[in-house]
């Protein structure tokens, strides 16, 4: 085995989050505006071979947890497949999805049969209005079919992921804590962030989730979650597969007296860069270095000349080592360009 990847502040990089679309048959506020016409040219789209070999590279460099992202991955054409070319490279140990679950009903199967075994599933509001005004049209019940599919697949733990917007939908989180109660979901809470055009109207509906923990501590006794292994990147502790925690930055507690583990996702107000595990592939195969900042390392030209697998891998030690300390979320006038999209959260 080759040395594993460590950056210069001395992180373990052992998660790549692989963005296979930047489309998105949604249009979330704070994800891609109703307008945008900015997309990825498809013959610009790594293929499946193309991001097989990236996986297979950065698995033999030390990376075991891959999520597909988008955009939504699930419009990708033959997504399932790719999903089960990857969950065979044999050091991979924690495949997951993260999907608006607007086609969950018709994929959740195949999904889980390619190998993908957990997602998670954007949902920001239970009320159908609301819903359709901040995805730009969704229809709520086509997701909430897909999240029975998904469990009915056999999909676990499928987390929600709500980003909590102030004057929003703030009020609905009790709705959704009593909702995942009921459901079995993981709810993780999430604060916005400032990313292309899109990140004003982000911005301007930030809130802290300190306010929402004091909110729901008022309604539900919350004690700490049961965490095996912690929240630990070390390998001795490696929680793979199924297990509830995954490998994201979400800090988890739990609700007396039920199942329910609330994960809170707090990049703005307690960022937790010290402990980042990732980069990101995109669609078009730029490998960015951190969510908050524009820095890249362009894969696709070096695939599409035939670059050979020994120095594929130096390319990929070379951008770890320019992996910044942190993001820069917080710089007035916002700095990050390009959309959430892009990069798939
Ligand atoms: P798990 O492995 O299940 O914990 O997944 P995850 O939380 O890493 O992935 P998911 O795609 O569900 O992301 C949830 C939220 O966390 C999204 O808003 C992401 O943008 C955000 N997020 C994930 N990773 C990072 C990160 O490294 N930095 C920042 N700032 N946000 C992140
Ligand atoms: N701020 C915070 N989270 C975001 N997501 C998308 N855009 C933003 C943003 N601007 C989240 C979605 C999705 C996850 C992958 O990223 O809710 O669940
Ligand atoms: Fe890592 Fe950047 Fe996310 Fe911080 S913002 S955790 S450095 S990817």
């Amino acid at each position: 085995m080759e040395p594993g990847l460590v950056d210069p502040f001395n992180r373990r990089i052992e998660y790549v989050r692989v963005s296979v679309t930047d489309r998105c048959d949604l249009r979330c506020t704070y994800c891609l505006p109703p307008g945008h016409h900015d997309f990825i040219e498809p013959e610009h789209w790594l293929t499946f071979d193309e991001i097989e070999r990236v996986i297979r590279a950065f698995t033999e460099l030390g990376v075991y947890r891959v999520r597909l992202t988008g955009g939504e991955p699930l419009t990708r054409h033959k997504l399932p497949e790719l999903a089960a070319r990857l969950n065979a490279l044999p050091r991979l140990e924690d495949l997951s999805l993260s999907t608006n679950g607007v086609q969950l009903k018709k994929q959740a199967q195949a999904l889980w049969q390619a190998g993908v075994k957990r997602i998670n599933v954007s949902l920001d509001s239970l009320q159908p209005a609301r819903f359709a005004a901040i995805t730009g049209g969704g229809k709520l019940d086509k997701v909430l079919d897909g999240l029975a599919a998904a469990s009915a697949a056999g999909l676990h733990p499928v987390k929600i992921n709500m980003v909590v917007m102030n004057g929003v939908n703030d009020d609905e989180v009790e709705d959704m804590v009593r909702y995942c109660i009921e459901h079995d979901f993981t709810l993780r809470l999430i604060e916005t962030m400032p990313m292309g055009d899109t990140g004003r109207t982000a911005s301007s509906h930030y809130l802290d989730l300190e306010v929402v923990r004091r909110r729901l501590e008022e309604r539900f006794e919350l004690v700490p979650a049961v965490m095996p292994g912690g929240r630990s990147r070390r390998p001795a502790s490696r929680d793979t597969g199924t297990s509830m925690y995954g490998g994201g930055p979400a800090r988890y507690v739990g609700i007396a007296g039920t199942n329910l583990r609330i994960g809170f996702i707090t990049p703005i107000s307690r960022h937790f860069c010290e402990t980042c595990n990732r980069v990101r592939l995109s669609a078009d195969g730029a490998l960015y270095l951190c969510l908050g900042q524009d820095d890249k390392v362009e894969l696709r030209p070096l695939l599409r000349a035939g670059i050979g697998d020994g120095d594929l891998k130096d390319t990929i030690r070379a951008a770890i080592a320019r992996k910044p300390e942190r993001h820069e979320f917080r710089e007035q006038p916002q700095k990050i360009v390009r959309f959430m999209s892009r990069t798939g959260g």
